[in-house]
């Protein structure tokens, strides 16, 4: 595997924080892949698959789905997943945008569609368009996702209350849009273009949702560095002080989800 540089560390309890609590994409974000690319038949790369978000249920709709990631703990647990789900035509590797390049001595057909959900930005991003744009088959392409608003970036009361309450704990700032703000998507679009893909436009799929507390925690806590997880002793202190800095749990905590692919043709 090689590495591009500095990378955000999921192993360990993050990971398992990242199987249990981080939302999936409802059928209609496949549905939308499905439309943007009708005629899209082969390998279906999952680049920077996590615990298998997108691979387990695009798996379900294509021949064969390539989940690499880069963090052990993250492919190990998509990979126990497929297993428990009877999934057969997945296969898991460990690699980076930048092993890449190396896909196409073992995939002489290429690739019929490439995925990147919530990971881009972790990414370089033109040397790899442009490494896909030449793995890419006739009729596929590539879909960069970004799987809604961070939890402590949202436009509501309790968003801002988690922020507060985070930034507090960790001395700083937490990342606005992890590659989700329509300024990151403008960049994208633009390099996708200049790789060769063409017809790149914005798809969106709206859905209301509502996390419990529970659901809330264990997403912030799947999005901490592994490095700055609190200690298991320490993480019922913890909850309780995001609980207090939070305004009363009603039926939950109501969020607008805005699933946007950005899609461009091979
Ligand atoms: C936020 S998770 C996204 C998981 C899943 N795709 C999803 O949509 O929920 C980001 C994943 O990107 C992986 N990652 C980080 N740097 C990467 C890189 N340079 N190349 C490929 N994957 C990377 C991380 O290990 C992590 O599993």
């Amino acid at each position: 595997m090689t590495t591009t540089g500095p990378i955000q560390d999921f192993s360990g309890d993050v990971a398992a924080y990242y199987a249990a609590y981080r939302r999936g994409y409802p059928p209609a974000v496949l549905d939308a892949l499905r439309s943007a690319f009708p005629t899209a038949d082969g390998a279906v790369l999952d680049l920077g698959c996590g615990t298998g978000q997108l691979a387990l249920p695009l798996a379900g709709r294509a021949r064969t789905v390539i989940g690499m990631d880069p963090e052990p703990a993250m492919l190990g647990l998509a990979r126990a997943a497929a297993e428990r789900q009877g999934i057969r035509n997945a296969l898991w590797l460990l690699g980076s945008d930048a092993d890449v390049p190396a896909l196409a001595g073992v995939l002489p057909e290429g690739l019929a569609l490439t995925v990147i959900g919530n990971a881009v930005h972790w990414m370089r991003h033109e040397e790899l368009f442009r490494a896909l744009h030449a793995l890419t088959r006739p009729g596929g392409g590539v879909a960069v996702i970004a799987n809604g608003t961070p939890v402590w970036a949202q436009d509501s009361d309790w968003s801002r209350a988690l922020h507060r309450a985070l930034a507090e704990h960790f001395g700083r700032p937490l990342a606005a849009s992890c590659g989700t703000a329509a300024a990151d998507r403008d960049r994208y679009a633009a390099a996708l273009a200049a790789a060769g893909f063409t017809d790149v436009h914005e798809t969106v799929v709206d859905y209301p949702d509502e996390l419990t507390f529970e659901q809330l925690l264990g997403t912030v806590w799947s999005a901490i560095p592994a490095s700055e997880l609190p200690a298991p002793a320490d993480r019922p202190a913890f909850a309780d002080r995001l609980r207090a800095a939070l305004p009363p749990e009603r039926t939950g905590y109501p969020e607008h989800v805005r699933v946007s692919l950005l899609t461009g043709r091979g």
